[in-house]
C-alpha cells in the first residue's frame, strides 16, 4: 500500500517537472541587446523571446535588479577589452531568483538569490539561463541593491587594499574620484581596516554635503581636486599615504601620486576623465614611486573560487550584512526606461547616481 502511494507520488512529481521544464519553452524573456557597438542609447535595443528549455548544468534566473556601471557603458562603446560576441545582452552583474535548476544542479533550488559571477553572461533581461558553476549563492537577508553590485566595485576596493601595500591601522591612503561606487567601498573597507582615507572628489555647488556624506561613511578628509594641489596636511598633521588609488587619471592622478611616501605605489583601476596618466620622471627616479594598474575581471579569472577568492566573498557579505558596508545612493529604474539611464550615465559631467535596472 505504502509503496503504491510511494510510486504514485513519484509519477506525480515527475510528471510535475516534466511539464515544468517543458513550459519553459513559452515563456518569454525580454532582454537588452546590441548588436553593434555605438552609444549606448542608439545602439540597445528592447527584444523580446522564448526561453529555450534548461540543459542538465544550466539554472533559470528571474532577474531582480542589475547595475549600470561604467565598465558596460564602455562594453557598449567598444571601448573595453570584453570578450562577448555580438549580438549581446549586456550587463556585467546584478542578482537574480532561480525559478528553476537543471538535473545536474544539486547546490541552487527555486527561489535562491544568486549572482551571476562572469562579466559575459548580461544581466539585463527578465530571465536567463547560466550555467550553474557561474552563480554564486548569496543571502536572502542580503539588499537587492547590495548584492547586484557586489562582484565589481566592493571586490575591487578590497582587493587594491589589500595586494598593492602592507597596510597597517593608522596609516594613510589616498584616493580620487572618492564618490565613485568604488570610492565608497574603498572609504568603509579602509575604515574597517583601521586607515586613514585622504579622498579627492570633484567640486560642486554642494560639496558640502558630499564631504559631510563621505566623512559619514568614514573619510578622514575630503578634498577637491584644487585643494589637493595646495593642501599642507601631508606637512602638519598626517604621514604622507602608503597607497594612491586612481580612477581619474589626468592631472587629478599627477596630484595624487605626488603624496605618495618613497617606494609606494599608485593604482589606477579607471580612467573617467579620459586623460592618460602622467607620472613625473623625479618622482620615479628619486622617490621610486610604482605605478600599477588592477583589473578586476583579470583577478576573478585567475583566483577563480581559490582560497582567497572565496575569504573575499564571505568577508564582503559579512560587511554588508553587518551594515559595515553601504551601497552608494542610487536611483531605480525600470529596465523598460533604458535608454533615459544609457543617456545620463554617458554624460560626462556626471554628478549621477548610478542607476539600477529593476525587472518586475
Ligand atoms: N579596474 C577595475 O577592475 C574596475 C572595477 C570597477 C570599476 N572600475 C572603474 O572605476 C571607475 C569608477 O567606477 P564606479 O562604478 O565606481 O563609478 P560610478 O559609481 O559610476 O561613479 C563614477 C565616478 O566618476 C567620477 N567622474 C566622472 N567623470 C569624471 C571626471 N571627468 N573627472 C573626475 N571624476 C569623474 C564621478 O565623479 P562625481 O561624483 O564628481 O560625479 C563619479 O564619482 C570607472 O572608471 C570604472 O570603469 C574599474
Amino acid at each position: 500500500m505504502i509503496l503504491r502511494i510511494k510510486s504514485q507520488f513519484i509519477e506525480i512529481f515527475n510528471i510535475t517537472l516534466k511539464s515544468n521544464k517543458r513550459s519553459m519553452g513559452s515563456q518569454i524573456t525580454s532582454k537588452l541587446v546590441f548588436q553593434n557597438h555605438g552609444p549606448p542609447a542608439s545602439v540597445v535595443k528592447l527584444v523580446d523571446e522564448p526561453i529555450t528549455p534548461l540543459r542538465p548544468d544550466e539554472v533559470l534566473v528571474k532577474m531582480l535588479a542589475a547595475p549600470i556601471n561604467p565598465a558596460d557603458i564602455n562594453t557598449i562603446e567598444g571601448v573595453y577589452p570584453s570578450e562577448l560576441k555580438l549580438p549581446a545582452v549586456p550587463g556585467f552583474e546584478g542578482v537574480g531568483k532561480v525559478v528553476n535548476v537543471g538535473d545536474n544542479i544539486k547546490e541552487l533550488k527555486p527561489n535562491d538569490h544568486v549572482v551571476p559571477l562572469k562579466e559575459t553572461l548580461g544581466t539585463w533581461r527578465t530571465y536567463a539561463k547560466f550555467p550553474g558553476h557561474l552563480l554564486l549563492k548569496v543571502p536572502k537577508d542580503l539588499g537587492i541593491v547590495q548584492a547586484a553590485t557586489l562582484i565589481i566595485n566592493p571586490c575591487t576596493a578590497y582587493r587594491m587594499l589589500k595586494d598593492f601595500a602592507n597596510l597597517k591601522p593608522g596609516d594613510v591612503i589616498i584616493q580620487n574620484g572618492a564618490n565613485s561606487a568604488v570610492g565608497q567601498n574603498v572609504i568603509q573597507i579602509a575604515k574597517r581596516m583601521g586607515l586613514k582615507t585622504v579622498n579627492v572628489v570633484r567640486d560642486r555647488p554642494e560639496i558640502v554635503d558630499l564631504k559631510c556624506t563621505l566623512k559619514n561613511l568614514g573619510a578622514h578628509t575630503v578634498l577637491t581636486e584644487e585643494e589637493v594641489k595646495k593642501t599642507d596636511i601631508f606637512k602638519k598633521s598626517l604621514p604622507k599615504p602608503k597607497l594612491a588609488l586612481n580612477c581619474v587619471g589626468g592631472q587629478n592622478a599627477l596630484e595624487i601620486l605626488k603624496t605618495l611616501q618613497e617606494g609606494c605605489t599608485m593604482v589606477t583601476y579607471g580612467g573617467m576623465s579620459r586623460k592618460p596618466v602622467i607620472a613625473p620622471t623625479s618622482a620615479l627616479i628619486f622617490k621610486d614611486v610604482h605605478v600599477k594598474g588592477f583589473w578586476v575581471t583579470s583577478w576573478n579569472k585567475q583566483m577563480f573560487k581559490s582560497k582567497k577568492w572565496l575569504q573575499m566573498y564571505n568577508d564582503l557579505i559579512n560587511m554588508m550584512l553587518k551594515k559595515e558596508l553601504k551601497v552608494p545612493s542610487h536611483n531605480f529604474i525600470h529596465f523598460k526606461g533604458y535608454k533615459e539611464a544609457l543617456e545620463k550615465a554617458v554624460d560626462s559631467k556626471g554628478y549621477q547616481k548610478k542607476f539600477i535596472l529593476n525587472f518586475d
